[in-house]
Parts: structure tokens; C-alpha cells; sequence
């Protein structure tokens, strides 16, 4: 073994020690509000598939009707020859569903995010202003630019606002303001309209990544800024199609015609690697129709779901998180009971992710449950009862 194997094998059996060593979880089934995992069939609460249309016949047979149509894939980077009439559909269709002139799509939302930042601030004349939650591919987006870095503490506009008074933000050349909208490990809600405010009042620009707010916030699903109110008034927003609309894979920016422009023009992500598969952008013009189309009764049932398993957490006294949002974190501290508390669940029926350090900071490890509108009432009991036996064996879950 070389040195460089030694090393990993040691970091490895560290975590293995110390009981936080990661296994895949492998479904043996469609995504879905009950799934196959280990030859049992379980109630799947950690997946993003908070509208259930992953697996949503109109779904799949739009998938395959773009397989037949064009393929597995594109063979090409977009600006090569990998553009196809489906991307540029795809891309219709996203700026009909967010309200805005231009969008453009990426292999992921990671990409999109590795895209849009270092592109836009690209210099160390440039100044990016970010939360400290924000995503991870947030966090490495900003690494790749050269601008100077400024991070705010989780949901403080306070200190965001001395950061963009100071002189060294003042006299910068671009400012980003980067948040996500609803934030993926708490559940919690940025304040948008006051995000705004501050933007522009520094003349900065206002990038939201809207991962987990795309068909979840909003009257019809549209988002953090539909449901302050400000939809259409000039932010960017950064998505997933590998969430809410089809859990496939895929990302975009969608915002102005310019901004958009430039990214076709300079994003090197989109420049140097491969366009969505065709399946892909078929099957998520099919996932946002049925939101356009069904939203009201999906928002209605994810809400109602929420608010049960929301009060239900409540009422067990275990440590959450209060918010609105289908993510619903039960803080249980230290990573190794975190994944102790999963597998003693898995035991009970119920599949939910405990997440640790790098994920969350040390010491918030947690259960991260989340809702979608495919659950059933009885799947929520059944998951509340499995969390009511698993809690009194691991009182580290219970509030003091
Ligand atoms: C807030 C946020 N942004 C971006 C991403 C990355 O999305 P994708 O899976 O499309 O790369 C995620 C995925 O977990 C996320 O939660």
C-alpha cells in the first residue's frame, strides 16, 4: 500500500471508529413515499421528492417519448452540437414557470451555482456576500472566484448589512448577495423581501438558489419569492429539476435575457461538459406541466402533511427546528447517534438520513425528516410512532 492509501485507510477506519462512516443506502424500488431498501419495504422520509412526481406516469412516459425522440444523450457540450430542440423547450418552459425573460440549464444545480458565481465575480475587484449555511456547492462556487468573501452568520441581515457598508464592500466592482432559499439542513426560510432591500440599496445583485422553495413555497409552487409576495422583481434564482420537479437531475439560472447571455457565452460548466440527456429535459417539462396544472391540490396535500408531522414532532418533545417548509430536522448532537437513531428507525420501517459534521456543525447532528404530498396520514402516523419508540431509547432526540 502507498503512503497516499495509508493515510486514506487510516481516515477511513477513523470514521468507522467513531461510528460515522457512510453507507449508500441502495433502493431496491421506485422513489416514492414507501420504497424498498434491504429486502423490506420501508416509508421513505429523506427524499426530495416532496411533490411524489418522480415516479408520476405523465413523468416517465415523457422520459421515455424523449429517449425515442433523441436519444440517450447529447453527446456534445451545448455549444458544440449538444443543443437540442428539447433543451430549448425545457428552457421555454422554466422561464413560463418562474415568470422570467431568459433561463438557462445545467448537468445539476450544482453546476448551475459553479456556474453563475465564479462567472459573475470573477475578479478581486468583485465581492460576493454569502450565508453561512448556504449549500455546499455554494460554498465551492465561491472558492473558484477570485472576488473578496464575505460571510454572514446563518440569517443575520444585520451583520450582511455592516458587510456591505464597510469600505472594502463599497468600493467593489460586481456584488453578489448568494442565499438559499429555503436552507436544505434547517428547514428555515430566508427573508427575501429585506434581502432584497438591502441588494439594492448597495447595488448588488440578488442570486437566490430556490433547490428546496421550487414547488414547495408559494401559492402555486413557484417559490421563496412567491411566497413573500415579490415574484418578478429582478432577482436571479438558481434550481433543481432533481427535486421537486421529477427528481431527475438537472439545474438552471433563470433571470435576465443578459445575465443568461453571458453564462451561454462564459459559464465554464456549461462550456466543457455534456447538456442534459433528453430523458431529462422531457420528463421535467412533464413534472412542471402537472404542477401547472395540478399544483393547488399537490401544495395543499404537501401543507396539510407538513403541518401534521410538524405538530407531531411537537407533540412527542423531540428538538426541531419551527418553520413551514417539508424539511423537519430532529437535532439529536453527536453525529454517531444521529446515524444509531437511523438505523434503530430503519429497524421500525421508517427510512430517515441522520447527517453530521462536515454536513451540519459539530455537535447539530440530526435526523433530517422530510414531507412530501405522496405520503399518506398513515404514513406520517406510522413514521411518528417509529420516532416516539426510537426517542425513548436515545434521549439525546427530547427537548430538555
Ligand atoms: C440548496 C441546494 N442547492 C443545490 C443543490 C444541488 O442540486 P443538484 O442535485 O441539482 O446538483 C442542492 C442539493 O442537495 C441543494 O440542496
Amino acid at each position: 500500500m502507498g503512503s497516499l492509501e495509508r493515510l486514506l485507510s487510516e481516515e477511513l477506519g477513523a470514521l468507522r471508529d467513531s461510528g460515522q462512516y457512510k453507507q449508500a443506502n441502495e433502493l431496491q424500488a421506485p422513489q416514492g413515499p414507501r420504497t424498498r431498501m434491504d429486502g423490506r419495504d420501508v416509508i421513505c422520509l429523506s427524499s426530495n421528492n416532496y411533490l411524489g412526481l418522480a415516479n408520476h406516469p405523465a413523468v416517465i412516459e415523457a422520459g421515455i417519448a424523449g429517449v425515442k425522440r433523441y436519444g440517450l444523450g447529447t453527446a456534445s457540450v451545448r455549444f458544440i452540437c449538444g443543443t437540442m430542440t428539447c433543451h430549448r423547450d425545457l428552457e421555454r418552459k422554466i422561464c413560463e414557470f418562474v415568470g422570467c425573460p431568459a433561463a438557462t440549464t445545467y448537468i445539476s444545480c450544482w453546476d448551475a451555482n459553479v456556474a453563475i458565481i465564479p462567472t459573475l465575480a470573477s475578479t478581486p475587484e468583485d465581492a460576493i456576500f454569502s450565508d453561512a449555511l448556504n449549500h455546499a456547492s455554494i460554498i465551492d462556487a465561491i472558492r473558484l472566484s477570485k472576488a473578496r468573501r464575505f460571510i454572514y452568520r446563518h440569517g443575520d441581515l444585520d451583520e450582511l448589512a455592516r458587510m456591505l457598508d464597510s469600505p472594502d464592500a463599497r468600493s467593489a466592482r460586481n456584488k453578489l448577495v448568494i442565499t438559499d432559499g429555503v436552507f436544505s439542513m434547517e428547514g428555515d426560510v430566508a427573508d427575501l423581501p429585506r434581502l432584497k432591500q438591502l441588494a439594492d440599496r448597495h447595488d448588488a445583485t440578488l442570486i437566490v438558489d430556490e433547490s428546496h422553495a421550487t414547488g414547495v413555497l408559494g401559492a402555486t409552487g413557484r417559490g421563496t419569492a412567491e411566497h413573500f409576495g415579490v415574484l418578478g422583481e429582478g432577482t436571479i434564482q438558481t434550481s433543481t429539476l432533481g427535486k421537486a420537479l421529477g427528481g431527475a437531475c438537472g439545474g438552471y439560472v433563470a433571470g435576465s435575457q443578459v445575465v443568461c447571455d453571458y453564462l451561454v457565452q462564459k459559464s465554464r460548466p456549461q462550456l466543457f461538459s455534456n447538456a442534459l440527456p433528453p430523458a431529462v429535459c422531457t420528463g421535467s417539462m412533464a413534472a412542471i406541466d402537472v404542477l401547472m396544472a395540478d399544483g393547488a391540490a399537490l401544495l395543499s396535500r404537501l401543507r396539510a402533511n407538513v403541518s401534521h408531522f410538524r405538530r407531531g414532532v411537537e407533540e412527542l418533545g423531540l428538538r426541531t427546528l419551527p418553520g413551514i417548509t417539508p424539511i423537519v430536522p430532529v437535532i439529536v448532537g453527536e453525529t454517531a447517534t444521529a446515524i444509531q437513531m437511523q438505523r434503530a428507525l430503519f429497524e421500525q420501517g421508517v427510512f430517515v438520513s441522520g447527517f453530521g459534521f462536515p454536513v451540519v456543525p459539530r455537535g447539530e447532528a440530526r435526523l433530517r425528516c422530510q414531507i412530501s404530498a405522496a405520503h399518506t396520514r398513515e404514513d406520517l402516523e406510522v413514521a411518528l410512532r417509529a420516532l416516539a419508540v426510537v426517542a425513548e431509547r436515545f434521549p439525546a432526540a427530547r427537548e430538555t
